[in-house]
């Protein structure tokens, strides 16, 4: 068994709008993005590393892995356009004897353990499985008049996250169909659907939150104080 962990660490954080990207914002005493690599690195059951980042942050990311003996990365590779081409990137550097890829964005600090473990080991009997929440709101579909069409059944809705872990087969057939389709996406297991793989449901929790705006940047605050694992 051998399961690389893909971090998708390559974005811009127009939502958040500060000057560093959010990544590499401080949280709790160091950046986000090494809370996130660090739970992968204690994660047992993950054998190597790989992330994808803009190539002017590669130099400060080489120096926090070393600061912070992230030994488990493999790869930093350059990120894309889309989180979809980052991801594209890295897969295509994981180890020849994986069989699970784990993909989680790196603005999700506050995953634990045990859903990283939940993931893979679906991933195992089902090809494909996504950390999601239950849709706490009601969910309207509006239309381009500003009205509301209809309400959606919220029982069988999720929010869905990251972890997702795939058969690493399975994900590079998805990969390989997007890029030649020319589909767009915002996670991984939109991409395994189209193949018409159902992926499994890992029931996740609300404080693995990723930190888009301002405001999350607060909540990751107090959830950092009250770090549990
Ligand atoms: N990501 C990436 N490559 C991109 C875009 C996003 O690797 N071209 C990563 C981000 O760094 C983040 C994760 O994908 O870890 C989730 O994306 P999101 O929260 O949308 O981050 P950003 O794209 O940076 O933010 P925004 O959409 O507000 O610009
Ligand atoms: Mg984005």
């Amino acid at each position: 068994m051998f399961t690389s962990a893909i971090i998708p660490a390559a974005g811009a954080g127009e939502r958040m709008g500060t000057a560093v990207s959010k990544q590499f914002l401080t949280l709790h005493g160091k950046p986000i993005i090494i809370h996130t690599l660090e739970r992968f690195q204690l994660c047992g059951a993950i054998n190597e590393i790989l992330i994808a980042i803009q190539p002017s942050g590669r130099r400060q990311m080489e120096l926090l892995i070393n600061e912070f003996h992230l030994s488990k990365v493999s790869h930093i590779v350059d990120g894309g356009r889309r989180r979809q081409d980052s991801v594209s990137n890295a897969l295509s550097h994981v180890h020849g004897d994986a069989d699970i890829v784990v993909v989680h964005d790196a603005v999700r600090p506050f995953v634990q353990q045990k859903l990283i473990l939940a993931a893979i080991e679906k991933a195992r009997t089902h090809s494909a499985a996504v950390v999601a929440v239950r849709v706490k709101d009601t969910v309207k579909m509006g239309n381009q008049e500003g009205r509301f069409e209809r309400t959606l059944d919220r029982s069988v809705l999720w929010a869905a996250q990251t972890p997702q872990a795939f058969a690493k087969s399975l994900l590079l057939e998805a990969y390989a169909k997007a890029n030649r389709e020319n589909i767009d996406a915002t996670d991984d297991s939109s991409l395994v659907e189209l193949l018409n793989v159902q992926p499994a449901i890992v029931e996740g929790s609300f404080d693995n939150i990723k930190i888009t705006t301002l405001d999350d940047l607060d909540f990751a605050s107090v959830l950092a104080r009250r770090f549990r694992d």
